[in-house]
């Protein structure tokens, strides 16, 4: 009974933040809801005092003023242009991950914590924090190995976390009861993606695992640097890279460096991210400018290895050859792709949706190269789900994310930037490679086998789907509804809060 109060409480806090932000009902909407929602907009803005900006933006705010776990669900639904639009998840890109740090004998217990009495031995000359972010911050550390980056979980963040998501589910849950708009939505089980995303970053092993094969990719050819990790001072919530010499692209220095070649950087961030996605399959997903360095020689490191993108080879061809259809303006062998690759119902007419992407490639071809953006065009073939019924794939969304950050990137790198120039030997490559002679047959073989796998676990799922309907559902206290003096204690608090903004 206590932690739903605690719950409900908690989920008061949110909802005055929200109000005062204007983030339920934005007057902006107004046009497309119902009179009463529309009454209900003016009635909460007027309790909330106003706010000015976009929805998005004052969404942005809102959040950041939440903490950790708020935080860290406006970077989750930055992720989804393809459920929150396009503008609201460009607004909620711009979220601030910054927090006061946490104080030295706080890391010093959690090095403790994890190492015991190694601790002193291997973090001996800890310098203060260099940046302090939602969820941990990292530490300057001189070994006789060399310098070295340590980034530490800030103190019982899993714990506030938890409690968060906790609340977020009884929200999610309350609201599939009530209303068929968050059933259809599947709240529950967006809470549930968020909270199995945001878990994952509090493990820091799964980001020194992460680190680790991008780094091992990233050997393979020059594009970018990624730091070693240090697996002897690392563990659930201490991470140890070797420290990268360099400024952050968000300091306006990092690009005056004497060793910096401007477009030769830029074509290095295009098709180190390329490479990593369409012939790995694994690529750095929050490629944003906090998190690349530029080296004294000019050259570009990568940190932050929380959220890495993964795609399929079935998902690898396709970018590969939208690519290289739009390089080559061939817009049926394009519509045939979308088509193999299972994104349009099979009863849909391939003319037609050729059709529909000459729409989107031809107006593109008379401007120059650097003021057609990739990432762009890949959300507008994207946003063709709607119309086409295709099924989009998640990993999907978050590559065509990225790519709009890497291009942001390139581009304010070098202004000139062509990024259709700079991807074009990395696609062709691969096409070569894996649709010419030599190739085609081993990605049937792959394509084949990723098929096979997927048909492996099919009675292991039909299993579970039998046992989910013939067990009885069993009530549990939220199906039943919240308690009675819920009600009350939210009905005093908000009359108290209504009085309180308005006076
Ligand atoms: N290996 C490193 N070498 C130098 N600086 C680093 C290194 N790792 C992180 N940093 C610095 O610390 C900042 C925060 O680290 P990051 O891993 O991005 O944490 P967060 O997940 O909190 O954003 C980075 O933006 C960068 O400036
Ligand atoms: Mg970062």
């Amino acid at each position: 009974m206590l932690s739903a109060l605690a719950d409900y409480l908690r989920l008061l806090r949110v909802g005055t933040a929200l109000v005062r932000h204007d983030v339920i009902l934005p007057g902006e909407y107004h046009g497309r809801l119902p009179l009463t929602a529309r009454f209900a907009g003016r009635l909460l803005r007027f309790i909330g005092g106003g706010a000015t900006g976009r929805p998005g933006k004052r969404l942005a705010t809102a959040l950041e003023r939440l903490g950790p776990a708020y935080i860290k669900l406006g970077q989750f639904l930055a992720t989804r242009p393809d459920v929150f639009g396009v503008e609201t998840t460009t607004d909620l890109s711009h979220l601030k991950d910054k927090l006061p740090p946490f104080s030295m004998l706080e890391a010093q217990k959690a090095l403790r914590e994890e190492f015991n009495e190694q601790a002193d031995i291997l973090f001996p000359k800890l310098s203060d924090p260099i940046a302090a972010a939602s969820l941990a911050q990292v530490h300057r550390l001189e070994t006789r190995g060399g310098l070295r980056a340590v980034k530490i979980l800030r103190p019982r963040v899993e714990w506030l976390i938890e409690r968060e998501l906790r609340a977020m589910m009884r929200a999610a849950r309350l609201a599939e009861r009530v209303s068929a708009e968050s059933r259809r939505l599947e709240a529950v089980a967006f809470v549930g993606t968020v909270g199995a995303s945001m878990r994952k970053e509090l493990d820091l092993r799964l980001e020194a695992g992460g680190a680790d094969e991008l780094a091992e990719l990233a050997r393979r050819d020059d594009f970018f640097h990624i730091p070693a990790v240090d697996w002897d001072r690392s563990g659930r919530r201490v991470l140890t890279t070797d420290w990268v010499e360099g400024r952050p692209l968000t300091d306006p220095k990092a690009l005056e460096q004497d060793g910096v070649n401007r477009p030769e950087l830029a074509t290095a961030v295009t098709r180190g991210f390329l490479t990593h996605a369409i012939r790995d399959g694994v690529f750095h997903a929050d490629m944003h400018e906090g998190n690349m360095l530029v080296t004294p020689k000019g050259r570009l490191a990568l940190v932050d290895f929380g959220l890495i993108g993964r795609i399929g080879q079935n998902e690898r061809r396709f970018l590969a050859e939208i690519l290289w259809g739009f390089i080559r303006r061939d817009y049926a062998r394009i519509a045939e792709v979308h088509f193999e690759a299972g994104y349009v119902p099979p009863d849909r007419s391939v003319g037609d949706f050729a059709q529909a992407l000459r729409s989107v490639g031809e107006p593109i071809h008379g401007k120059p190269a650097s003021e057609v953006s990739m990432g762009r065009l890949l959300l507008q073939l994207l946003d063709f789900t709607h119309t086409f019924g295709m099924h989009l794939r998640p990993e999907l969304v978050l590559l065509q994310k990225t790519m709009v950050q890497v291009e942001g990137v390139a581009r304010a790198i070098d202004p000139n930037h062509d990024i259709w120039a700079a991807a074009e030997p990395i696609v062709k490559d691969w096409i070569t490679a894996n649709l010419g002679p030599v190739g085609a047959p081993k990605l049937a073989l792959n394509t084949a086998q990723e098929v096979f796998d997927r048909l492996k676990r099919l009675p292991d799922i039909m299993d579970k789907f039998e046992a989910n309907l013939t067990t009885p559902v069993k009530a549990t206290p939220l199906q039943t509804g919240p308690p009675w003096w819920a009600w009350l204690v939210l009905g005093a608090l908000a009359s108290g809060l209504t009085v309180y903004f308005v006076s």
